[in-house]
């Protein structure tokens, strides 16, 4: 069988999942699902880079441990994944023993072998980036240089570290590049990379001797491995590399290395010269895509921009949002993120074509056959569309076009459209041609089934649902190939939920623009000040047992709750965004803890006097309930 491995960059642990990490691990997961329907063998990896003075520093300022650190973020990476339906092989952390010690193992070889050597390094630093800045960098008014990738000041660094010889991979890259001139793509970036080497090269340290978080040196443990040294090697680690030979011979070298283009550098200069010193053989191909931008700007946390994908997620469903991101750009292209955009593709593509393509046919199925379609000959005009189709969606895919081949698929799902239209069905069946409608739907339903398997590397959920209700039974099918026609048997339709709902904008961003906002620049700048608190400040805060009296529903409001609670000395109103999470049955009568404090806030015309504590578990409140005897009014000191 034939294999395909593919990564992603491993995150760090600093920040917390958005849209941008999403971006690469939802290509990495639609390409993976098509090579294994193309008849591959996948080995999917991703996973987190947790070490480094950047982790060590961000924990130090949350007053935890780097792997405290590690193990939260961690979690939120691979609750993420699920949500979105990532469906990888293995997550890699870089703090994992197997991997520490197969990166200790390269790092002695290199040493011994006179690659690595022991110097001074005496410059500038990066800590956001991770990286070594040149002298010829700017300064800023302190004298600090200037990172040019990040824009941040850098630190000055004085310290006993080993370097790499990079110097003497230069004319080994350069032949590299000169006969794999698509090692990486798009086109331009390989042109960078080419003239970055062609620049010259300087050997790289490769060791830090005042950051302690990190992969100890085995011969001089005062040692700490560079992070990138040490993050690279993941993809080796990942499949085998000195834990399981036979693993590692099987998956090793990549098909492909996914990355965004902050990181090319690192993956097509230092991975490829790391590999060649340890002898082994080199990834096949890089892709460096571009980023997502909220305000013109790259999402990030530090700028506060980043968007959170559960408010998508939640309002949208995984796969709109998969869908969007494939869709909307070329890999290879910034693109400016806004829910108008967002929103604006998912209702015409998603609720009006598809969406609307499914119900008809569903609907039609139902109402004149009962949903079991009779069996009769296929129409050979859709057959012949859907070939030609799946031909240049196979070949747009094979080129990294996720999103032209989503584009010539839509253009079909239009043919369809038009297709009923034009045959108008309800006409053919009020004159009592049951077989022309037969024939109509079950060519309808062939096609429908076509579409749905193609685009199943994208929406895995709607795509499942829809080949199960056609009775389809193996998951994902092999080549997307499909039997036209003759149909010769029934086709008995299972009732389908609503795949994609049209979204109302407006009551999307009354229900949702704050808390947007809030996610991007106040719930970050919290996060990043919430250190300590002062005993007086936390003392304003007047938490009290309630019991919950009534739950009233609001017209149009599909969150929120109007709750008449009693809290001692009297009983007033709040407001709480639990709807879809508790039914009235369930919160009438409980005892809960409100801050009675609150500053009361007008919404959907009624005013909320306090809030209700829950723990938000991924954006899902669970509240907690206290026992039946506990006195409303009760403080909670
Ligand atoms: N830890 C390194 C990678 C080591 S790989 C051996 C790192 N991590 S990161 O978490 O900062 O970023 C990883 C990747 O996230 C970026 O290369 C990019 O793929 C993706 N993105 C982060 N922000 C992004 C956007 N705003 N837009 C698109 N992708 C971006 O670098």
């Amino acid at each position: 069988m034939k294999k395909y491995y593919i990564t992603t960059p491993i995150y760090y642990v600093n920040d917390v999942p958005h849209i941008g990490h999403s971006y690469t691990t939802i290509i990495g997961d639609a390409i993976s699902r098509f090579k294994k329907i193309m008849g591959y063998e996948v080995f999917y990896l991703t996973g987190t880079d947790e070490h480094g003075q950047k982790i060590e520093k961000s924990a130090k300022e949350k007053n935890i441990s780097p792997i405290e650190l590690a193990d939260k973020v961690v979690e939120r990476f691979k609750t993420l994944w699920g949500e979105l339906n990532i469906d990888y092989n293995f997550f890699i952390r870089t703090t994992m023993d197997f991997h520490e010690k197969g990166v200790q193992k390269i790092f002695e070889k290199l040493l011994k072998q006179g690659d690595i050597y022991k110097g001074v390094y005496t410059g500038w630093y990066c800590v956001s980036c991770e990286n070594y800045i040149s002298d010829d960098a700017e300064e800023d008014s302190e004298g600090r240089k200037i990172c040019p990738d990040c824009g941040r000041p850098t630190e000055k660094v004085s310290e006993d570290v080993y370097f790499f010889k990079l110097s003497s991979y230069q004319d080994k890259l350069l032949k590299f590049y000169e006969e794999n001139p698509e090692f990486v793509i798009p086109e331009g970036r390989m042109n960078e990379v080419v003239s970055f080497v062609k620049g010259g090269l300087k050997d790289l340290s490769i060791t830090r001797s005042t950051v302690k978080w990190g992969i100890r040196v085995p011969s001089d443990p005062e040692q700490t491995i560079y992070v990138w040294f040490d993050a690279l090697h993941n993809y080796i680690t990942g499949v085998g590399y000195g834990t399981d030979e036979e693993k590692f011979e099987k998956w090793w070298p990549a098909d492909l290395h996914l990355i965004g283009k902050d990181i090319l550098r690192f993956h097509a200069v230092y991975w490829p010269a790391f590999l060649m010193a340890a002898g082994l053989e080199l990834p096949k191909k890089i892709i460096a895509h571009g980023w997502w931008l909220k305000d013109k700007k790259k999402m990030s946390k530090s700028i506060g921009n980043v968007l959170d994908p559960y408010l998508l997620i939640h309002n949208f469903g995984a796969d709109a949002l998969r869908y969007f991101l494939l869709r909307e750009i070329p890999i290879g292209i910034d693109g400016n993120f806004s829910h108008e955009g967002f929103i604006h593709r998912v209702n015409s593509d998603l609720a009006n074509d598809l969406g609307n393509l499914v119900n008809r046919v569903w609907g039609m199925a139902k109402k004149y056959f009962s949903s079991k379609i009779p069996a009769c000959k296929g129409e050979l005009y859709l057959e012949n569309e859907y070939e030609l189709l799946r031909k240049d969606y196979i070949d747009y895919f094979d080129k990294y076009q996720i999103n032209r081949a989503l584009e010539r698929l839509w253009s079909f799902v239009g043919d369809l459209n038009r297709f009923i239209v034009e045959k108008e069905p309800w006409k053919l069946n009020k004159e009592g041609k049951s077989e022309e409608v037969s024939r109509i739907l079950l060519s309808l339903v062939q096609a429908i089934r076509g579409i749905f398997s193609l685009v199943y590397p994208i929406m895995p959920d709607a795509s499942e649902k829809v080949l199960k209700s056609i009775g389809v039974k193996d998951l994902p099918e092999r080549e997307f190939k499909f039997n036209f026609s003759p149909v010769i048997t029934d086709i008995k339709l299972e009732e389908l939920p609503q795949l994609f709902p049209r979204v109302d904008k407006d009551e999307f961003f009354r229900e949702n623009k704050e808390e947007d906002k809030k996610m991007g620049e106040e719930k970050e700048k919290i996060r990043e000040e919430r250190k300590y608190i002062k005993f007086e400040d936390f003392k304003k805060v007047e938490m009290v047992v309630a019991k919950i009296l009534e739950v009233l529903e609001i017209e149009g409001a599909d969150k929120l709750y109007r709750l008449k609670i009693d809290i001692g000395e009297e009983k007033r109103e709040i407001l709480a965004g639990i709807k879809q999470y508790y039914k009235p049955e369930e919160l009438i009568n409980k005892k809960i803890i409100v801050v009675k404090n609150l500053e009361p806030k007008k919404l959907r015309g009624f005013l909320s006097n306090g809030m209700l504590l829950a723990a938000n578990i991924n954006g899902k409140p669970v509240i907690p309930f206290l026992p039946d005897d506990v006195p409303c009014g009760s403080p909670m000191t």
